[in-house]
C-alpha cells in the first residue's frame, strides 16, 4: 500500500543522466484530489521527478507505487497502458498534433482508448466548453493562440477523468492573465473530478492554486507542510 492513503507515491528515487545526478534520494506522494505544486530551480531535478512518478522515466533506483500496483516493476507495455487510462498530461507548449483540429487533440485519448468518434467528439466539445475554448473547435493548432492553446491541451488532459494529471510548466509560455485563468480551470476540473495534479512550476502565482508545495533542491523533494 501507498503511505496513509496515497494515490501515488515514490520512495528513495535515484536518477542519473550520465555523469549528472538528477534526483538523489525522491520522495513524494499525492492524495486523491489533492494538488500538488512541485518546485525548485531550474536543473534541480523536478521534470524528471515528474517523468519517473508519470512511469515515462524509469529511475535507477527507488520505487513508485500507484495504488496497490508497483509502477517501476511493471513492463513499458503496462505503464504505457496505465499510463493512457488513468493519468493525463499537459506540458509547457500544449504539444498538440498539428496536423488534427483542436477538437481532434481532445478527442484523441478517447480515441487511442477505443471508443468511436462521434461520442469521443461529443465529449471533447464538451471539455472546450468547459476550457471556454469552443472557438478553437475546427481550428488546428498553429491556428490558434497559445493561450487557447494551452486551454486545448489542458481540455485533452482532463477528457479521459484521469485520476492523476501532470502538468509542466502549463503557463510558463502565457502572460498571468492566461495563465491564472488556465489554472483556476485546471484545477477546479481537477477538484470536481476528484483527480490528483501534480504540477511543475516556477511560479509561485501559479503554486498558490495549489494544496501543497514540494521543494526540490539537487535531486531531493522535501514537503514543506509543517514548514514555516
Ligand atoms: N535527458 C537528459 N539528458 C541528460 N541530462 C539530463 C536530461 N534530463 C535532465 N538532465 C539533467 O538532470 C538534471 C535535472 O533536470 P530536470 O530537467 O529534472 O530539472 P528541472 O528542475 O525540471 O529544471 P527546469 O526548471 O529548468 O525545467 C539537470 O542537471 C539536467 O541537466
Ligand atoms: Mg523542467
Amino acid at each position: 500500500m501507498t503511505p496513509s492513503g496515497s494515490l501515488l507515491a515514490a520512495t528513495g528515487l535515484h536518477k542519473a543522466y550520465g555523469p549528472t545526478p538528477a534526483l538523489v534520494g525522491a520522495e513524494f506522494s499525492v492524495h486523491p484530489g489533492e494538488v500538488v505544486a512541485v518546485m525548485g530551480p531550474s536543473g534541480s531535478g523536478k521534470s524528471t521527478l515528474l517523468h519517473c512518478l508519470a512511469g515515462i522515466v524509469r529511475p535507477d533506483s527507488g520505487t513508485v507505487r500507484y495504488g496497490a500496483r508497483v509502477l517501476t516493476e511493471l513492463s513499458d507495455t503496462e505503464r504505457s497502458a496505465l499510463r493512457r487510462s488513468e493519468f493525463g498530461f499537459v506540458f509547457q507548449f500544449g504539444r498538440l498534433v498539428p496536423e488534427l483540429t483542436c477538437l481532434e487533440n481532445v478527442a484523441l485519448p478517447l480515441r487511442l482508448n477505443g471508443m468511436k468518434r462521434k461520442p469521443a467528439e461529443a465529449l471533447a466539445r464538451e471539455w472546450l466548453e468547459r476550457l471556454e475554448v469552443t472557438d478553437a473547435a475546427a481550428k488546428r493548432p498553429g491556428q490558434v493562440s497559445g493561450g487557447q492553446g494551452q486551454r486545448v491541451a489542458v481540455a485533452r488532459a482532463l477528457v479521459t477523468t484521469p485520476r492523476v494529471v501532470f502538468a509542466d510548466e502549463p503557463t510558463g509560455a502565457l502572460d498571468s492573465l492566461n495563465g491564472e485563468r488556465v489554472m483556476q480551470l485546471l484545477t477546479e476540473a481537477a477538484r470536481e473530478t476528484r483527480a490528483a495534479v501534480v504540477l511543475v512550476t516556477h511560479e509561485a502565482r501559479v503554486a498558490a492554486y495549489s494544496d501543497r508545495e514540494v521543494i526540490v533542491r539537487d535531486g531531493i523533494a522535501r514537503d514543506m507542510a509543517g514548514v514555516a
